[in-house]
């Protein structure tokens, strides 16, 4: 493409793409191929963003765009309403033995991650004939309406989108910098304040007569890419059985091998009562899940849940795909080996004298990494972490430069957290590049101040 009718065609894209729509990089990109990304002016780049932690397997997985293109001529769009169509019964064959608890056996398919928390809501509501939902601060859950209300990760969310659906709780999630205290505190202080907090919460905003269900990601995503203290996910177990409300966990990014397992809630053997998936169950085509046992799904009414492309044809096939290729290629232990590799890179980085005071943590499981930078300004003035000292905005200065070598990689939540999402089968060599030019762009960025 030329370089004028590619400023063209970018320039029409700023004109007739809804501003509602925030972009990262001003252009258009035409190509995906494993581990790189190329845009109309010829650039690739290095993703560590997958599509936000989607394509998994590296963009247009030969096995997985040949399951998919195989289904196109066979059957596109069966509907789930109408009967039930092959791939999505092999999707739930291959789903079964991978689940986090055996008592997940029954499963909805629907298009996106917002879809498959609204139907977790509306489920948790019919099963327990309870209204209240509990969600955590930080948390992210999507864009649609009911997905919205359970979203605490950012204001922008629901700027000017008011009221939102009504009965949902918020209480704190067990992340350090939320709570003001030092990131070396131990999580099991961490979680007894905020187990403390939902007794509290229990006893004076939503008794558990009215209380449906928890909703918590196992990994906080959007909110800072923080792992939940094993303790906390207990705790918060042990009330739902005591209180009978359900504990929905969402694994739309944490899951389908992100964190070094399957799902991350098997880091803590914790049983979900429902469960939430997307993202990288399809490797690019729209799918998520809302998974249960039949014992619930049961008193569901038919045509409660459903949708015109629920559970699409080609997307169901692109996941059988998927869940073939994890077992054959050895996906998780890339992961293990490639995230060990991440960590020891940062945690050295870290450590430099000169950077002690402005990389306050690193963090995470498997290949769902950050690095929280310091900030002159914080969340505000009362925020604890407050550092004069520090250059301003470095997790936005630091991914902007990394764009600039190469490397496409995104912030997340309200603190200056850059964070790490490439593919899970990505290869030594390109997490060697990857992290080379992430640690260039720190000492640059930090140098000029
Ligand atoms: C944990 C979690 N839940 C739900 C969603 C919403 O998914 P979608 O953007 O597919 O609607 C996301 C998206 O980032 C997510 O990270």
């Amino acid at each position: 493409m030329s370089s004028q009718s590619y400023t063209s065609l970018v320039d029409f894209g700023r004109k007739h793409v809804t501003n509602g729509l925030g972009r990262q990089i001003e252009g258009v990109m035409t190509k995906g191929s494993g581990s790189y990304v190329t845009f109309g002016d010829g650039r690739t780049m290095l993703d560590f963003t997958t599509g936000i932690g989607v394509t998994g397997l590296g963009h247009c997985h030969p096995k997985v765009s040949a399951a998919a293109a195989k289904q196109c001529m066979e059957l596109v769009h069966g509907q789930c309403s109408l009967a039930f169509t092959g791939p999505y019964l092999q999707l739930i064959e291959r789903l079964l033995p991978i689940m986090p608890d055996p008592s997940l056996d029954s499963f909805f398919f629907w298009n996106s991650g917002s879809e498959a928390v609204e139907a977790a809501i509306k489920m948790a509501r019919t099963i327990t004939g309870k209204q209240n939902i509990i969600a955590l601060q930080g948390g992210y859950h999507g864009r649609t309406f009911g997905a919205m209300a359970v979203t605490r990760s950012k204001t922008i969310y629901s700027e000017g989108f008011h009221p939102l659906m009504p009965g949902v709780f918020t209480m704190p999630y067990p992340y350090w910098h939320q709570l003001g205290v030092p990131a070396s505190t131990d999580p099991s202080q961490i979680s007894a304040m905020c187990l403390n907090q939902l007794n509290l919460l229990l006893s004076q905003q939503t008794t558990p007569k009215d209380t449906a269900a928890i909703l918590i990601e196992p990994l906080l995503g959007e909110g800072g890419y923080v792992p939940t203290p094993v303790e906390f996910l207990k705790g918060v177990r042990e009330i739902c059985d005591k209180h009978n409300i359900l504990l929905i966990i969402d694994e739309v990014q944490s899951g389908f091998g992100r964190t070094g397992k399957m799902f991350n809630i098997e880091y803590s053997r914790v049983r979900p009562d429902i469960m939430t998936i997307a993202k990288g169950l399809a490797n690019g085509f729209p799918l998520s899940g809302v998974v249960s046992k039949k014992e619930f799904t049961d008193k569901l009414k038919p045509g409660s849940l459903g949708g015109t492309y629920a559970g699409n044809a080609v997307a169901c096939a692109a996941a059988v795909a998927v869940a073939d290729a994890f077992k054959e290629e050895k996906v998780l232990e890339n992961v293990q080996a490639r995230s060990q590799e991440l960590f020891q890179a940062l945690n050295t980085l870290r450590a430099k004298e000169h950077l002690k005071r402005t990389i306050l943590d690193v963090r995470g499981q498997g290949l769902m990494v950050s690095v929280e930078f310091a900030s002159p300004t914080g969340s505000g003035p009362y925020d604890a972490f407050v550092d004069k000292t520090v250059p301003e905005k470095l997790a936005t200065r630091v991914a902007k430069r990394c764009h600039e070598k190469g490397l496409l990689i995104l912030t997340t939540s309200v603190y200056e957290v850059v964070r790490f999402i490439p593919p899970l089968n990505i290869a030594k060599d390109d997490m060697q590049k990857g992290i080379r030019i992430f640690v260039e762009a720190v000492e640059e960025v930090v140098r000029e101040g």
